[in-house]
């Protein structure tokens, strides 16, 4: 009874974070991921609670609690990540923080792969996993937000802007992961925002008060929407 949700500006609205990395298996004992700890993800997912919002968070293996206030799915790749986004859909927003693995290998062996004296490193047939947050930026049910992330180490707002228009986002999320001090795993980091309206470069904060920054801002951008 005490757990009452707070009212706050996005009292009423329904968003869905992905966080974490994703982990496509080869064989298993064996899988493909990408480097995440979830702590931004997460912390975005509590931050968006805090002020009130219907949070759905769609995470992949992290070692992280699930945040207080938001209702958590687990999932392992990306296919399941983005199975379980569409399944939360329609939403008012969709923020994508998830290192989501590139590729799978095309069919998970169902036995341990063994080295074999003299055969070498098995040759893994890769193919590209969906892109999550281009499947829902252009999706007929597209909330009305579409945020997305991207870690680069070079040209981060380049790459950014090209991720913009090519994942139907309102805006990009862009993090240098090459900056000192390591943002992998880390608790800071270092963003600019990315939009149609120009780039915003915002201080070296910690993940929390980033976390807390862009839940303003998401509120912002919906407070004058009625969807
Ligand atoms: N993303 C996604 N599904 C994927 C790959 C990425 O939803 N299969 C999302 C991420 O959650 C992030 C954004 O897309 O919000 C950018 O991810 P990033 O890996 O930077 O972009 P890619 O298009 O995969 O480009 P690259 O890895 O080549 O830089
Ligand atoms: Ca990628």
């Amino acid at each position: 009874a005490l757990l009452a949700p707070k009212a706050g500006p996005l009292t009423g609205r329904r968003i869905i974070v992905t966080s974490g990395p994703t982990h496509e298996p080869i064989d298993p004992v064996r899988y493909i991921a990408n480097r995440s700890s979830g702590k931004q993800g997460h912390a975005l997912a509590g931050a968006l609670a805090r002020l009130g919002a219907d949070v759905h968070l769609v995470s992949g293996p992290v070692t992280i609690p699930d945040p207080q206030g938001v209702k958590t799915l687990h999932v392992e790749t990306a296919r399941e990540m983005q199975a379980a986004v569409e399944s939360l859909l329609p939403a008012d927003a969709a923020i994508f923080v998830a290192a989501v693995a590139d590729w799978r290998t095309e069919s998970e062996a169902g036995q341990k792969i063994k080295k074999i004296a003299g055969e070498g490193p098995p040759a893994l047939q890769m193919v590209e996993n969906p892109d999550i947050l281009a499947g829902v930026g252009h999706h007929k049910k597209r909330p009305y937000l579409v945020v997305g992330f991207a870690a680069e180490t070079r040209e981060v707002e380049q790459n950014a802007t090209f991720k913009l228009k090519k994942k139907g986002a309102d805006f990009i999320v862009a993090n240098d992961v090459s900056h000192e001090g390591g943002v992998m795993g880390g608790d800071r980091n270092r963003v600019a925002i990315v939009s149609k309206d120009g780039i915003d470069r915002w201080p070296d904060l910690t993940k929390e008060e980033t976390a807390e920054r862009l839940a303003n801002l998401i509120a912002e951008r919906l407070r004058t929407v009625t969807v």
